[in-house]
């Protein structure tokens, strides 16, 4: 007893059996056995409790959802092919879902964009399937949600320093400081038009128009956004906000990294001055008004939840392509969805499923 070989095994059934079952009476073998079975299970336990190693697609698939989730991996799906043609947004605070107000922003550039691929980043490592977001948004076929890994993200870029060094997660402003951050390495990866979770979409985003612009964000334009922007692969400008990224950073600055940076850039090398949107001498970046993504400024954030008069309404969409709903400021005031406010009005227009899915009377 004890030897073990292939014509052991080959002897045949009864023979075999009893190997086996020798083998299963030997103490030491039948430890390591038990021990292994525990493990196994101990690990299948731990897998079903809290989602670790997780497959998202598969995950997604066994819960009849056809959403697309794909994992960011270098030089892979995200950043090939026509990327200057995407449309991406980033979630950055971790969280494992969108809230329906960021939903309702999705749904509004895809449904009014549907050859357009968009792209939601998110940072958190798994996906919340209890909340109605990717119930609505599987319905968008150009939709992918993009699992994001930051340390790999920043990994072998020329923002891997700021972001291993870790001074901006001491800022109070960090979530904020994130995102600016990596907006811009995701156009230094690939192009392609981002925008803030906060802006509903109206109409088709025009290819020509809205190629390589950025945003005034009032109309006393002398700011200029990141909030909103399209610089497609390669442009100049993305290399020249990288720069300015490793060079300055300030953690108790809120606007530096963001709309500051870009006046900045378009002043020194383009000579853009205060309120001139004219005076750009740069032909390969355009300037546009505020009212094409911000009719409503900041400061005036509750017309948005007032009555949708006819005027008001005129106001809002009137040549514009989107609508900034400012939710820094705006995030805690009620949005009925039934009810006649500017807001909740263009939400049933552009995002009718997040409001069919949404089963509450107001969006959060
Ligand atoms: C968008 O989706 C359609 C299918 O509905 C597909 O044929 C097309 O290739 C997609 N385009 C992009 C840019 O993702
Ligand atoms: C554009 O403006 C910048 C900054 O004022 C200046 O350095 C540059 O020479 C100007 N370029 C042209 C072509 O006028
Ligand atoms: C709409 O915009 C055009 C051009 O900017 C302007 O002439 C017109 O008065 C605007 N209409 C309303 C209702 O705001």
């Amino acid at each position: 007893m004890g030897r073990w070989t292939f014509n052991n095994l080959a002897l045949g059934s009864v023979e075999g059996l009893a190997y086996l079952s020798c083998i299963w009476r030997h103490r030491k073998v039948k430890n390591i056995l038990t021990v292994s079975l525990l493990v196994a299970f101990l690990y299948f336990l731990l897998m079903l409790t809290t989602g670790a190693g997780r497959d998202e697609q598969i995950y997604a698939r066994e819960l009849g959802l056809k959403i697309r989730i794909i994992k960011w991996l270098p030089g892979g799906e995200t950043e090939r092919g026509d990327s200057n043609r995407r449309i991406f947004f980033h979630e950055t605070s971790g969280r494992s879902d969108l809230g329906l107000r960021q939903t309702c922003t999705v749904e509004s550039a895809a449904k009014n964009n549907p050859g357009r691929p968009i792209q939601v980043f998110m940072t958190a490592e798994r996906l919340d399937y209890s909340s109605p977001w990717l119930e609505v948004l599987q319905n968008y076929p150009n939709v992918s949600i993009v699992l994001v890994d930051p340390r790999s993200y920043f990994a072998e870029t020329p923002l891997d320093g700021w972001y291993t060094e870790g001074e901006w997660r001491k800022s109070m402003y960090s979530v904020v400081h994130l995102s600016d951050y990596i907006r811009v390495l995701t156009l230094l990866k690939g192009g392609g038009m981002y925008m803030d979770l906060d802006i509903i979409t109206l109409k088709s985003l025009d290819e020509k128009l809205l190629r390589n612009f950025f945003l005034f964000e009032t109309e006393e334009m002398k700011l200029l956004t990141n909030s909103v922007l399209h610089l497609e692969r390669g442009h100049w400008l993305i290399e020249e906000m990288i720069q300015r990224l490793v060079k300055y950073y300030d953690p108790n600055e809120y606007m530096w990294h963001g709309p500051s940076m870009i006046s900045n850039i378009m002043s020194r090398k383009c000579g853009v001055k205060r309120g001139q949107p004219n005076s750009n001498n740069c032909t390969d970046v355009r300037l546009l008004p505020h009212y094409k993504f911000a009719p409503i400024s900041n400061n005036g954030w509750e017309i948005l939840f007032g009555d949708a008069t006819p005027d008001r309404l005129a106001q809002v969409t009137n040549g514009s392509y989107g609508v900034h709903c400012w939710s820094g400021k705006s995030k805690e005031e009620q949005l009925k969805v039934h009810s006649n406010q500017v807001y909740s009005v263009l939400a049933r227009e552009h995002c009718p499923l997040t409001v069919a899915f949404g089963a509450a009377d107001f969006l959060a």
